[in-house]
């Protein structure tokens, strides 16, 4: 492992994303010994004019284990605000980023031994709008003292512009000032238990390999839903909207993981490659293969125009023209204010040819992979029904976590990625190309919502979303069963 100073600086420290997100993962990662208090400093960098303490304070309450917590762990999350130094700035003025460099220098030369080095990774929990002109300022003050050695790397959040052409000059003002091998987009999704199991389960387990195609898979569902709005964010999320903001990165990356083919190996390179050509064998979306809604009361918030025609729940249809999925669609759903939080895959099979139990009306083999809440893989099967008669009964082979690993924690999303950052692995984030493919597949229908073109149905908060959307599914000869799982009819 690299040793010699680390200095992680969080820009945008006075924000959500930095007080609910980064600075609870880094001090979960503290705490478990993977920041060394001897090498590494973090900084906060922000406008806003306060001190070292202010700061601190600001972040402790998202950081104390609730009401029981032990003099222990209160000492534990005061000894790692000890390592964090506040250094206040505008974003697009050198005199700041001079006095952040200077700051993280004099932590670097009275840390440093000799064959130290200077390791310096920059958190933008920032809006897009202000990336460009903060990394410039970090590359013309801020980088890695090459008489020491390390690197200078920086973590960029989505949203990573608003359709191809803007993502496109985003990516462009970016690799002008760092190498893609300094660059880290993150897609949290992609930090997430069962999400990184995906590749595993698919190329460990001999049972999946020959199964894995249109041979016998009939569809795959990536579901994600959420039993609240918008909350507080209305005035972001009317410029985005459900598919910007769910579907388009969380949701694609599974479709991504689920699809490939099999990786030469596990470099990070070798991975994104097989991530691109499927984005790449994507079809042109129909727009009789989508369905859009919107929540009754979404544009209450005073942040959201009146007649806003954003998506807060989209249903759409992806269809891979490659030879391991042509015909399987890919049904992806996302939406907020519904009855339930999940984020699920499901991997239907076909039936079995010449069924003589008659039994397909029960249900057909299905791999149901549970990202949240309660992580857990489970397949259907159909079993004996135990007693005398010989009928059949549907049920499941169940690894359910939280009984199979009793006792282990599931690390954060977040506090598993930042790990990555500085351990220098790529894999579990977004390559430029990636990016790029990703919102070509979007970007016509993003135009038509935004043109008003496509229009979102009411729905009521609370419920399983629009009614209509099932339609679209029945349309494609799905009929739903369970609330919200679809089967093709028998
Ligand atoms: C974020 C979206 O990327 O993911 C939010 O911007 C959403 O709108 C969140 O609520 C969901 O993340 P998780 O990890 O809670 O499923």
């Amino acid at each position: 492992a690299e040793t010699g100073c680390l200095s992680i600086v969080v820009l945008g420290a006075s924000g959500d994303l930095a007080k609910k997100k980064t600075f609870p993962a880094l001090f979960n990662l503290y705490r478990q010994r993977f920041l060394n208090p001897d090498e590494g400093h973090i900084f906060g960098y922000a406008r806003t004019k306060i001190s070292d303490d202010e700061l601190r304070n600001r972040i402790r309450g998202n950081l104390v284990p609730g009401k029981g917590a032990s003099g222990e762990q209160l000492e534990e999350v005061s000894k790692f605000l000890q390592l964090i130094r506040y250094v206040s700035g505008s974003y697009d003025s050198e005199e700041g980023f001079r006095l952040l460099d200077k700051e993280i220098s004099k932590h670097e030369f009275s840390k440093n031994t000799k064959e130290g080095s200077s390791r310096r990774l920059f958190y933008l929990a920032l809006p897009p709008s202000v990336y460009p002109s903060v990394c410039k300022m970090i590359r013309n003050c801020c980088m890695n003292k090459s008489d020491l050695g390390g690197w200078t790397r920086i973590v960029v959040e989505k949203p990573f512009g608003k359709d191809l052409d803007s993502s496109e000059q985003l990516s462009a003002q970016i690799g002008e000032l760092f190498d893609e091998q300094q660059i880290y987009r993150i897609d949290h999704y992609l930090g997430k238990e069962l999400v990184q199991n995906l590749l595993v389960l698919r190329f460990a387990n001999r049972f999946f390999l020959p199964l894995w195609n249109r041979d016998n898979i009939d569809n795959v569902q990536i579901v994600f839903r959420e039993d609240f709005g918008t909350e507080g964010r209305g005035g972001y999320f009317d410029e985005y909207g459900i598919i910007r903001d769910i579907i388009q990165n969380h949701l694609l990356q599974i479709l991504c993981l689920i699809a490939m083919e099999k990786p030469i190996s596990l470099t990070p390179e070798h991975i994104r490659d097989e991530k691109v050509k499927v984005l790449q064998s994507v079809l042109p979306i129909k727009d009789e293969e989508v369905f859009l809604g919107q929540y009754d009361g979404y544009t209450d918030d005073p942040t959201v125009p009146d007649n806003s025609n954003t998506p807060t729940f989209a249903t759409m249809i992806l269809r891979i023209h490659n030879e391991r999925w042509e015909g399987v669609p890919f049904i992806l759903k996302a939406g907020k204010a519904l009855n339930s939080r999940k984020a699920e895959i499901r991997i239907q099979f076909k039936t079995v040819p010449g069924d003589i139990f008659k039994c397909q009306k029960q249900g057909r083999n299905e791999i149901v992979i549970r990202l949240q809440p309660s992580e857990a893989i489970y397949m259907k099967v159909t079993v004996k029904q135990p007693g005398l008669e010989m009928s059949t009964i549907q049920s499941e082979l169940d690894l359910s976590y939280q009984q199979r690993y009793q006792g282990v924690t599931i690390p954060e999303a977040y506090e598993r990625l930042i790990l990555d950052t500085i351990r220098g692995d790529q894999q579990h984030f977004v390559r430029r190309d990636e990016l790029k493919a990703a919102w070509e597949i979007f970007t016509p229908l993003l135009h038509r919502i935004d043109n008003g073109e496509v229009k979102p149905i009411p729905y009521r908060p609370g419920s399983r979303g629009p009614e209509e959307a099932d339609q679209l599914l029945e349309r494609a000869g799905y009929v739903l069963t369970h609330g919200y799982s679809w089967v093709p009819p028998t």
